[in-house]
């Protein structure tokens, strides 16, 4: 069954390893994460973001992620990504999601409190677990833009009182990461990690794992980042393998062709991840 995240966060949290969320955007993004899990033994999370939950539809979502977890026999979170709205969460929840972040990060500080709240106490009523977000995390994800100039770290001091106030499982904090590959060089905040680590029960989440250098995740790792957020490596994999396919041979015609390549190149990135947050046989 789809289990929440505090399944395996508290065990992430207390090893020092990450648990990752991949993000799920049509069947075989579903199949490669669950086969690279499969053969690393390992917890995941698929992240759905509003985008992707348009494109696939509530009821194939829900079902691909059931079939994940019957066929694996592993945890698997099914999470509502960057989730906007109380009522985006609410539906979600009803639908069969195990677990929601709801990013009010555009919104004030207090009114982020507020509204994070609901939802915490809402979901928690059905045995859902809830991500919050703190500061603004830079790039593009789907239609959620923020230039990187307005991205704002978070301060510390707020992020421990957010938890304190909202009760989250989990919290997003903005510490330098960007959505999407990297144009410039990165620079991850590690110090803020460790210091809201420290304070708080619950781990840090890093969103925009895509393109970090290995040694980089590995030092969020040891500050205190215990779930990792990776979606646009697949993306690249994914379409790199199909343009290889149709830029080889243009009488392709049978998706299978194509798609199986895009399959294996995605699980091949997940499985690298997995064993770079240190979470292969935490099952
Ligand atoms: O919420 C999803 C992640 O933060 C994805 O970030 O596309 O840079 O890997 P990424
Ligand atoms: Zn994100």
């Amino acid at each position: 069954p789809l289990v929440p995240m505090t399944e395996f966060l508290p065990q992430a949290k207390a090893g020092k390893y990450a648990i990752g969320q991949f993000n799920m955007n049509n069947l075989e993004f579903a199949q490669a994460i669950t086969d690279a899990a499969i053969a690393e033994n390992s917890p995941f999370i698929f992240g759905v973001s509003e985008g992707a939950l348009k494109y696939m539809g509530m009821e194939y979502t829900v079902a691909i992620a059931k079939a994940a977890a019957e066929k694996s026999g592993l945890p698997i979170a099914l999470h509502l990504d960057h989730g906007s709205s109380f009522d985006v969460a609410m539906k979600c929840i009803r639908a069969g999601f195990s677990s929601v972040m709801f990013d009010g990060s555009h919104h004030t500080y207090e009114d982020n409190i507020r509204l994070t709240k609901e939802v915490v106490k809402a979901a928690h009523a059905m045995g859902v677990s809830v991500e919050g977000e703190l500061g603004t995390i830079g790039g593009v994800e789907d239609d959620l833009s923020v230039d990187e100039a307005d991205a704002k770290l978070a301060k510390p001091e707020e992020a421990i009182r957010f938890y304190e106030e909202t009760g989250v499982d989990c919290l997003a904090i903005a510490v330098g990461t960007a959505h999407g590959m990297y144009k410039g060089e990165v620079k991850i905040h590690f110090d803020i990690i460790k210091e809201v680590v420290a304070k708080i029960p619950v781990p840090v989440v890093l969103h925009g794992g895509s393109g970090v250098p290995d040694d980089m995740i590995r030092e969020a790792i040891q500050s205190g980042a215990g779930k990792i957020n990776v979606n646009t490596e697949n993306q690249v994999a994914c379409t790199a393998a199909i343009r290889d396919v149709l830029g080889k041979n243009d009488s392709v015609i049978d998706p299978r062709k194509y798609l199986t390549p895009a399959r294996d190149a995605m699980k091949a990135v997940v499985q690298e991840k997995i064993r770079l947050f240190g979470s292969s046989n935490k099952a």
